[in-house]
């Protein structure tokens, strides 16, 4: 079965083609990034009307690099959440109105199912049963995964994500949106320990996470660095940036090895946003290889959204005979653990 897949959850908006015999097809990405930088965050009705205007063209291209007609086009899959309703709206009325014209099924798919099955577009996929670390802006979690569809959810964060630990982090050493990624670079100049923050939630048991407490110590410190002759303030945000990264990177790897202890796992799947940090793949690969276990990790392009990893959640459900029955296109929440196996409807 060949489908088209399309993503508009938060601020890309993108558009992919998979087929079941010969994999990911093409996929094509617009990010909104510069759209929303000079307001230091994601703007959703921006949001929304950015992508009434790029998806159309987005398939477009998704189509040609695929060399498919859209006649070719089986069924087609959409986020429908959890993300900003507005922006899940755009993409779930385009392609019910798509699937409406090209008289295929469409079908609904839970944006972190697609996170969970990124890595199954590498060679080598992670076999099931597997603990999953899933690290992006909005979520923070750690699943047992048994099979696509039967996720249990044995911890995650009680207030802000990990993503947002680095965003927030960064906005407060004054880097600009979205600053995960721009922490971690600043990290690499910075020098162990010159700051010590908590590491929330470690000295308990259990696999919930806290990162809120991170944000309030980075603001102190970033205060404090205000303070300094002007010419030591950018080794201090360095430093800041570092201590922030293990923090965060510490507590992750510790839960993860916690997690696969408890349900007795030896195979660990780290996905979403965060999971293209090269520290915490770096400490994750550590602590992995001393206990033997296997860590699967998405390629970076596809650890933020993208559209493909729709089209593999999509495949495997539209293929299955599933379809979208209510006449409801978007959630902006939705719970991971209501999903089911792949069943036709
Ligand atoms: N190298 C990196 N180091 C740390 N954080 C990163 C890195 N690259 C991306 N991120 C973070 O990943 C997040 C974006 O990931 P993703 O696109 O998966 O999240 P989202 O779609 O906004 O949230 P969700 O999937 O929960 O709805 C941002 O918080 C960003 O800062
Ligand atoms: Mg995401």
């Amino acid at each position: 079965m060949r489908i088209l897949a399309i993503e508009s959850s938060c601020d890309e908006s993108a558009a992919a083609v998979y087929d079941g015999e010969q994999g990911l097809l093409s996929h094509a990405l617009f990010s909104q990034i510069e759209l929303h930088r000079l307001y230091g965050g994601v703007v959703p009705e921006l949001a929304s009307r950015d992508h009434i205007q790029r998806l159309l063209p987005l398939i477009d291209e998704a189509l040609e690099s695929a060399k498919t007609s859209a006649s070719a086009i089986e069924g087609i899959a959409y986020t429908a959440g959890p993300g900003l309703i507005g922006a899940l709206l755009c993409g779930s009325a385009l392609a019910r109105s798509l699937a409406t014209a090209w008289r295929v099924p469409s079908l609904g798919i839970h944006h972190l199912e697609g996170h969970l099955l990124a890595p199954q577009l590498e060679p080598e996929p992670a076999p099931y049963p597997h603990v999953a670390l899933l690290v992006s802006g909005g979520h923070t979690l750690l699943i047992e995964v048994k099979g696509l569809g039967r996720y249990r959810i044995l911890g995650e964060t009680r207030d802000d994500a990990a993503g947002e630990a680095f965003d927030k982090s960064a906005k407060l050493l004054g880097l600009p949106y979205p600053g995960g990624p721009q922490l971690a670079g600043l990290a690499q100049h910075g020098r162990l320990r010159r700051y010590s923050f908590p590491r929330p939630m470690l000295d308990r048991p259990g696999l919930e996470f806290s990162f809120s407490g991170l944000k309030t110590a980075v603001r102190q410190a970033a205060a404090a660095v205000e303070a300094l002759p002007a010419e030591h303030r950018p080794q201090h945000r360095a430093d800041i940036a570092l201590e922030l990264q293990e923090a965060v990177v510490e507590t992750l790897v510790r839960k993860s090895l916690r997690a696969l202890e408890a349900t007795d796992l030896q195979t660990l799947v780290v996905s979403g946003g965060v999971s293209a940090n090269l520290s915490l793949r770096a400490q994750m690969a550590k602590a992995a290889q001393q206990r033997g276990v296997r860590v699967y990790y998405p390629r970076q392009e596809f650890c933020t959204d993208n559209a493909a990893m729709i089209a593999v959640a999509g495949h495997a459900r539209l293929s299955a005979g599933e379809r979208d029955v209510s006449a409801m296109g978007a959630r902006a929440r939705w719970s991971l653990e209501s999903l089911g196996v792949p069943t036709a409807t």
